[in-house]
Protein backbone atom coordinates (compact mmCIF):
# COMPACT_ATOMS: atom_id res chain seq x y z
CA UNK A 1 0.00 0.00 0.00
CA UNK A 2 1.20 3.60 -0.89
CA UNK A 3 0.82 6.30 0.59
CA UNK A 4 -1.05 10.15 -0.56
CA UNK A 5 -0.84 13.31 1.73
CA UNK A 6 -3.12 16.38 -0.13
CA UNK A 7 -1.62 19.17 1.06
CA UNK A 8 -2.45 21.59 -1.62
CA UNK A 9 -4.65 24.34 -1.89
CA UNK A 10 -4.09 27.95 -1.15
CA UNK A 11 -5.09 28.28 2.99
CA UNK A 12 -7.08 31.39 1.99
CA UNK A 13 -8.28 30.26 5.55
CA UNK A 14 -5.09 30.93 7.28
CA UNK A 15 -3.96 33.85 5.52
CA UNK A 16 -1.85 35.75 6.57
CA UNK A 17 -0.24 33.29 7.65
CA UNK A 18 -0.09 31.37 4.37
CA UNK A 19 2.00 34.63 2.86
CA UNK A 20 4.41 32.58 4.59
CA UNK A 21 4.40 29.37 3.74
CA UNK A 22 2.48 26.66 3.02
CA UNK A 23 -0.50 25.62 5.42
CA UNK A 24 1.09 22.30 6.02
CA UNK A 25 4.53 23.36 6.91
CA UNK A 26 2.75 26.01 9.40
CA UNK A 27 3.94 24.79 13.38
CA UNK A 28 1.67 22.67 14.90
CA UNK A 29 3.52 22.85 18.82
CA UNK A 30 7.39 21.86 17.99
CA UNK A 31 6.73 20.54 14.18
CA UNK A 32 5.28 21.47 10.74
CA UNK A 33 1.85 20.34 10.43
CA UNK A 34 2.71 17.51 7.61
CA UNK A 35 5.11 16.11 10.21
CA UNK A 36 2.18 14.27 11.52
CA UNK A 37 0.85 12.75 8.78
CA UNK A 38 4.09 11.76 7.56
CA UNK A 39 4.79 10.20 10.98
CA UNK A 40 1.32 8.40 11.06
CA UNK A 41 2.06 6.84 7.91
CA UNK A 42 5.34 5.50 8.09
CA UNK A 43 4.29 4.22 11.88
CA UNK A 44 1.37 2.65 9.76
CA UNK A 45 4.72 0.85 7.48
CA UNK A 46 4.15 2.94 4.83
CA UNK A 47 7.37 3.70 3.24
CA UNK A 48 6.48 5.59 -0.16
CA UNK A 49 4.71 8.20 0.05
CA UNK A 50 3.83 11.30 -2.74
CA UNK A 51 2.77 14.52 -1.10
CA UNK A 52 0.51 16.70 -3.68
CA UNK A 53 0.67 20.11 -2.91
CA UNK A 54 0.43 23.63 -4.45
CA UNK A 55 0.13 27.35 -4.36
CA UNK A 56 3.27 30.17 -4.26
CA UNK A 57 4.91 28.12 -1.56
CA UNK A 58 4.80 24.87 -2.45
CA UNK A 59 8.62 25.15 -3.00
CA UNK A 60 9.34 25.32 0.85
CA UNK A 61 7.78 21.76 1.11
CA UNK A 62 11.20 20.15 -0.80
CA UNK A 63 13.42 22.16 1.55
CA UNK A 64 11.51 20.96 4.66
CA UNK A 65 10.79 17.28 3.93
CA UNK A 66 13.42 16.90 1.31
CA UNK A 67 13.85 13.00 0.57
CA UNK A 68 11.63 12.04 3.27
CA UNK A 69 14.35 9.95 4.93
CA UNK A 70 14.30 11.10 8.48
CA UNK A 71 11.01 9.87 8.60
CA UNK A 72 12.47 6.32 7.28
CA UNK A 73 10.69 6.66 4.41
CA UNK A 74 12.31 4.99 1.29
CA UNK A 75 11.05 7.37 -1.23
CA UNK A 76 9.26 10.56 -0.67
CA UNK A 77 7.58 12.12 -4.34
CA UNK A 78 5.81 15.37 -4.70
CA UNK A 79 3.54 16.74 -7.27
CA UNK A 80 1.67 20.29 -7.94
CA UNK A 81 -1.99 20.98 -8.25
CA UNK A 82 -2.35 23.80 -10.25
CA UNK A 83 -5.46 25.35 -9.19
CA UNK A 84 -7.71 24.37 -5.81
CA UNK A 85 -9.85 22.45 -7.54
CA UNK A 86 -10.79 19.87 -4.33
CA UNK A 87 -9.54 16.79 -2.22
CA UNK A 88 -10.43 14.37 -5.13
CA UNK A 89 -9.39 16.23 -7.99
CA UNK A 90 -5.83 16.51 -5.96
CA UNK A 91 -6.18 13.05 -5.21
CA UNK A 92 -6.37 12.30 -9.02
CA UNK A 93 -3.00 13.29 -9.82
CA UNK A 94 -1.43 10.36 -7.62
CA UNK A 95 -3.05 7.82 -10.37
CA UNK A 96 0.27 7.03 -11.90
CA UNK A 97 2.17 6.70 -8.41
CA UNK A 98 -0.07 4.75 -7.01
CA UNK A 99 0.28 2.01 -10.03
CA UNK A 100 -2.84 0.39 -9.33
CA UNK A 101 -1.83 -0.53 -5.26
CA UNK A 102 -4.01 0.33 -2.20
CA UNK A 103 -3.80 3.77 -1.25
CA UNK A 104 -3.76 5.35 2.39
CA UNK A 105 -4.81 9.16 1.88
CA UNK A 106 -4.10 11.98 4.54
CA UNK A 107 -5.14 15.13 4.62
CA UNK A 108 -2.26 17.61 5.38
CA UNK A 109 -3.68 19.54 8.25
CA UNK A 110 -5.29 16.27 10.25
CA UNK A 111 -3.89 15.14 13.06
CA UNK A 112 -3.99 11.94 14.40
CA UNK A 113 -3.13 10.80 17.39
CA UNK A 114 -2.88 7.12 19.54
CA UNK A 115 -4.65 5.35 16.71
CA UNK A 116 -3.45 2.01 15.41
CA UNK A 117 -2.49 2.64 12.21
CA UNK A 118 -0.54 -0.42 11.33
CA UNK A 119 -3.68 -2.41 12.20
CA UNK A 120 -5.77 -0.53 10.16
CA UNK A 121 -3.71 -1.13 7.34
CA UNK A 122 -2.98 -4.59 8.34
CA UNK A 123 -7.25 -4.97 8.30
CA UNK A 124 -7.56 -3.18 5.00
CA UNK A 125 -5.45 -5.83 3.08
CA UNK A 126 -7.68 -8.39 3.78
CA UNK A 127 -10.81 -6.60 2.55
CA UNK A 128 -10.69 -7.58 -1.39
CA UNK A 129 -12.55 -4.05 -2.47
CA UNK A 130 -13.73 -0.69 -1.51
CA UNK A 131 -13.03 1.89 0.78
CA UNK A 132 -12.54 2.93 4.42
CA UNK A 133 -13.61 6.12 6.01
CA UNK A 134 -13.28 6.51 9.80
CA UNK A 135 -15.44 8.65 11.92
CA UNK A 136 -15.03 10.54 15.03
CA UNK A 137 -18.03 12.54 16.59
CA UNK A 138 -18.01 16.18 16.78
CA UNK A 139 -19.67 19.37 18.61
CA UNK A 140 -19.60 21.27 15.18
CA UNK A 141 -20.96 18.71 12.54
CA UNK A 142 -21.48 21.65 10.11
CA UNK A 143 -17.78 21.79 9.66
CA UNK A 144 -17.40 18.09 7.93
CA UNK A 145 -18.36 15.69 6.02
CA UNK A 146 -21.04 14.01 8.32
CA UNK A 147 -21.96 9.75 7.95
CA UNK A 148 -25.42 8.57 9.20
CA UNK A 149 -25.10 4.99 10.19
CA UNK A 150 -28.02 2.21 10.29
CA UNK A 151 -27.34 -1.30 11.69
CA UNK A 152 -23.46 -0.49 11.44
CA UNK A 153 -23.28 0.34 8.08
CA UNK A 154 -23.30 3.87 6.41
CA UNK A 155 -26.45 4.94 5.15
CA UNK A 156 -25.45 8.67 3.84
CA UNK A 157 -22.83 10.91 3.88
CA UNK A 158 -23.12 15.01 3.17
CA UNK A 159 -20.55 17.38 3.08
CA UNK A 160 -20.83 19.95 5.86
CA UNK A 161 -24.82 19.61 6.11
CA UNK A 162 -26.98 22.38 7.44
CA UNK A 163 -28.77 20.11 9.11
CA UNK A 164 -26.24 17.28 9.94
CA UNK A 165 -28.19 13.77 10.50
CA UNK A 166 -25.43 12.63 13.12
CA UNK A 167 -22.67 14.04 14.40
CA UNK A 168 -20.02 12.07 13.51
CA UNK A 169 -17.13 13.50 11.08
CA UNK A 170 -15.47 11.53 8.35
CA UNK A 171 -12.17 12.10 9.43
CA UNK A 172 -9.36 13.12 7.07
CA UNK A 173 -7.89 9.54 6.73
CA UNK A 174 -9.20 7.30 3.80
CA UNK A 175 -8.07 4.13 2.41
CA UNK A 176 -8.92 3.37 -1.18
CA UNK A 177 -8.78 0.36 -3.68
CA UNK A 178 -7.74 0.84 -7.08
CA UNK A 179 -10.78 1.48 -8.61
CA UNK A 180 -10.46 5.19 -6.81
CA UNK A 181 -9.31 6.53 -9.67
CA UNK A 182 -11.92 5.85 -12.06
CA UNK A 183 -14.30 6.89 -9.49
CA UNK A 184 -12.51 10.22 -9.68
CA UNK A 185 -13.34 10.51 -13.56
CA UNK A 186 -17.01 10.17 -12.96
CA UNK A 187 -17.06 12.92 -10.12
CA UNK A 188 -18.97 16.32 -11.35
CA UNK A 189 -17.87 19.58 -9.90
CA UNK A 190 -19.75 20.78 -6.64
CA UNK A 191 -21.50 24.21 -6.22
CA UNK A 192 -18.41 25.25 -4.96
CA UNK A 193 -16.48 24.52 -8.46
CA UNK A 194 -14.96 21.17 -6.52
CA UNK A 195 -14.27 17.09 -6.78
CA UNK A 196 -15.25 16.79 -3.48
CA UNK A 197 -13.74 13.80 -1.49
CA UNK A 198 -17.55 13.44 -0.26
CA UNK A 199 -18.88 12.61 -3.61
CA UNK A 200 -16.22 10.49 -4.28
CA UNK A 201 -17.08 8.64 -1.39
CA UNK A 202 -20.51 8.57 -2.19
CA UNK A 203 -19.39 6.52 -5.36
CA UNK A 204 -18.32 3.45 -3.26
CA UNK A 205 -21.68 3.90 -0.76
CA UNK A 206 -23.46 3.51 -3.93
CA UNK A 207 -22.19 0.27 -5.03
CA UNK A 208 -22.09 -0.99 -1.16
CA UNK A 209 -18.46 -0.82 -1.42
CA UNK A 210 -17.84 1.93 1.65
CA UNK A 211 -16.84 0.29 4.97
CA UNK A 212 -15.92 1.89 8.49
CA UNK A 213 -13.97 2.14 11.12
CA UNK A 214 -14.79 4.61 14.61
CA UNK A 215 -11.47 6.56 15.05
CA UNK A 216 -9.69 5.49 18.12
CA UNK A 217 -7.33 8.53 19.48
CA UNK A 218 -7.57 12.22 19.00
CA UNK A 219 -8.26 13.75 15.61
CA UNK A 220 -8.20 17.04 14.95
CA UNK A 221 -8.54 19.14 11.59
CA UNK A 222 -6.23 21.92 12.10
CA UNK A 223 -7.32 24.49 9.00
CA UNK A 224 -8.67 27.18 11.30
CA UNK A 225 -7.13 29.87 13.58
CA UNK A 226 -8.97 27.94 16.75
CA UNK A 227 -8.04 24.37 15.03
CA UNK A 228 -4.44 25.43 15.30
CA UNK A 229 -4.23 26.47 18.42
CA UNK A 230 -6.18 23.17 19.92
CA UNK A 231 -4.11 20.69 17.45
CA UNK A 232 -0.75 22.54 19.26
CA UNK A 233 -2.50 21.67 22.64
CA UNK A 234 -3.13 18.18 21.68
CA UNK A 235 0.09 17.57 20.23
CA UNK A 236 1.85 18.71 23.16
CA UNK A 237 -0.84 16.65 25.89
CA UNK A 238 0.82 13.68 23.16
CA UNK A 239 4.25 14.61 23.92
CA UNK A 240 4.50 14.80 27.21
CA UNK A 241 2.54 11.49 27.41
CA UNK A 242 4.79 9.76 25.27
CA UNK A 243 7.98 11.29 27.66
CA UNK A 244 6.15 10.91 30.76
CA UNK A 245 5.64 7.29 30.20
CA UNK A 246 9.02 6.57 28.26
CA UNK A 247 10.43 8.25 31.24
CA UNK A 248 8.80 5.96 33.53
CA UNK A 249 9.46 2.45 31.60
CA UNK A 250 12.93 3.46 31.97
CA UNK A 251 12.87 3.78 35.61
CA UNK A 252 10.86 0.10 35.43
CA UNK A 253 14.01 -1.17 33.58
CA UNK A 254 16.53 0.32 35.88
C1 LIG B 1 -12.45 18.20 4.37
C2 LIG B 1 -13.53 17.29 3.79
C3 LIG B 1 -14.53 16.88 4.87
C4 LIG B 1 -13.80 16.25 6.04
C5 LIG B 1 -12.69 17.17 6.55
C6 LIG B 1 -11.83 16.46 7.60
O1 LIG B 1 -13.03 19.43 4.71
O2 LIG B 1 -14.16 17.95 2.71
O3 LIG B 1 -15.44 15.95 4.34
O4 LIG B 1 -14.72 15.96 7.08
O5 LIG B 1 -11.83 17.60 5.49
O6 LIG B 1 -10.84 17.29 8.10
P1 LIG B 1 -12.15 20.80 4.71
O7 LIG B 1 -11.39 20.79 6.01
O8 LIG B 1 -11.26 20.75 3.54
O9 LIG B 1 -13.15 21.90 4.67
Amino acid sequence: MKGVILAGGNGTRLMPLTHVTNKSLLPVYDRPMIYYPLELMAAAGIDEVMIVTGGKTCGDMIRVLNDGSQFGLKSLYYTVQEKAGGISQALSLAESFAGGEEIFVMLGDNLIFGHNAAETVRNFAVQPVGAKVFLQPVADPERFGIAELREHRILSIEEKPRHPKSNLAVTGLYLYDRSVFDKIRTLKPSARGELEVTDLNKRYLEAGELGYEMLSGDWIDAGTFDSMLEASKMAKRHADNNTISRHSSLAVAA
